[in-house]
């Protein structure tokens, strides 16, 4: 299905309903501060693929949870990435002026005001994810909490800094890309079985290895996608790592070999679904997107 029009159809279907749901979950423009709630609805709705979002709804979807019960921890998951991509491109940090086709949020409403959306976005994200219908949410908490922070994200974007005109060796490569972007996705798809009630221990580690699979497989595309991908198709500046000297999976593992190891996470990822039979057919063409994806 990874290619097929049923897929394309049912991911710009997905791609609506979330749109739908982080419009609803975000301040309105009307309310003040105007400018700051106009920021966080620039770099939220404005594009994205909204993989994240997806996936926990995808997730709940293939446990046969109804998408509503998974709606709070999409939005949570998105907030923090739209934070994560606002903050990603400061000038203290990539200093990248396109983001999905415009101007990057400090570039439209100055750096202050991008420093406040990821903060706002942030606590946007925990305040939401309280609102799912589970008994626990306390559990939903410490896996996003712990996802986003220093042993999460934030620590990958750290050492991604840290890295800036090394050597790294492909093990300390796969540890920075497992955390600065593994480690989201895996919370997105760890946050959609939870939502659906998901207690069997054999499922959430299978899908745990799905997740981390696909979220090292996503950053390799993307780092792939930054050497041979065209900046109007991206929706970002094309050659972003190279010119800032980043160490990536091509820069480490050349093109073919870089394309074979996403392909082969890929692999390893579907082998992941087998036990959820036809229910975990959209989460397997998702991971075939990921590695194929031009954008
Ligand atoms: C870009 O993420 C940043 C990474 C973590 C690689 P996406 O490729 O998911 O960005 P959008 O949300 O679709 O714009
Ligand atoms: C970003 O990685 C990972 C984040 C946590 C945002 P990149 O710096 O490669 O993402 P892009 O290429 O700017 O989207
Ligand atoms: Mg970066
Ligand atoms: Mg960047
Ligand atoms: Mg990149």
């Amino acid at each position: 299905m990874g290619d097929s029009a049923l897929f394309r159809e049912r991911l710009s279907d997905y791609q609506g309903r979330v749109h739908a749901m982080l419009d609803r979950a975000l301040p309105p423009t009307s309310e003040p501060p105007l400018r700051l709630h106009e920021a966080m609805r620039y770099a939220v709705l404005g594009g994205g693929k909204r993989v994240r979002a997806i996936l926990a709804v995808a997730t709940g979807e293939s446990l046969g949870a109804e998408a509503e019960c998974m709606e709070p921890a999409a939005c949570a998951v998105e907030f923090i990435h739209a934070y994560s991509l606002v903050h990603d491109d400061l000038p203290c940090m990539d200093d990248d002026d396109l983001r999905r086709g415009v101007p990057t949020c400090h570039r439209a409403f100055g750096e202050a005001t991008a420093l406040l959306v990821g903060d706002a976005l942030q606590a946007l994200a925990f305040e939401t994810l309280a609102h799912a219908p589970v008994s626990d949410s306390g559990e939903l908490v410490r896996v996003l909490a712990r996802a986003s922070g220093s042993r999460g994200m934030a620590g990958g974007q750290a050492i991604d800094l840290e890295s800036v005109g090394r050597t790294l060796t492909l093990d300390q490569l796969e540890n920075m890309h497992l955390h600065k972007t593994g480690a989201l996705i895996r919370a997105s798809v760890r946050l959609g079985a939870l939502c659906a009630g998901a207690r069997d221990p054999e499922i959430l580690d299978r899908l745990d290895e799905y997740a981390r699979c696909i979220g090292l497989a996503f950053q390799i595309r993307d780092d792939i996608l930054d050497i041979e991908g065209d900046t109007e198709v991206l929706g970002k500046t094309q050659g972003a790592d190279v010119a800032l000297d980043k160490p990536t999976y091509p820069s480490v593992l050349g093109l073919d070999a870089s394309r074979a190891h996403a392909h082969a996470l890929h692999e390893r990822a579907s082998e992941q679904l087998a036990p959820l039979g036809r229910d975990a057919d959209f989460l397997l063409a998702l991971s075939e997107f990921i590695v194929d994806r031009k954008s």
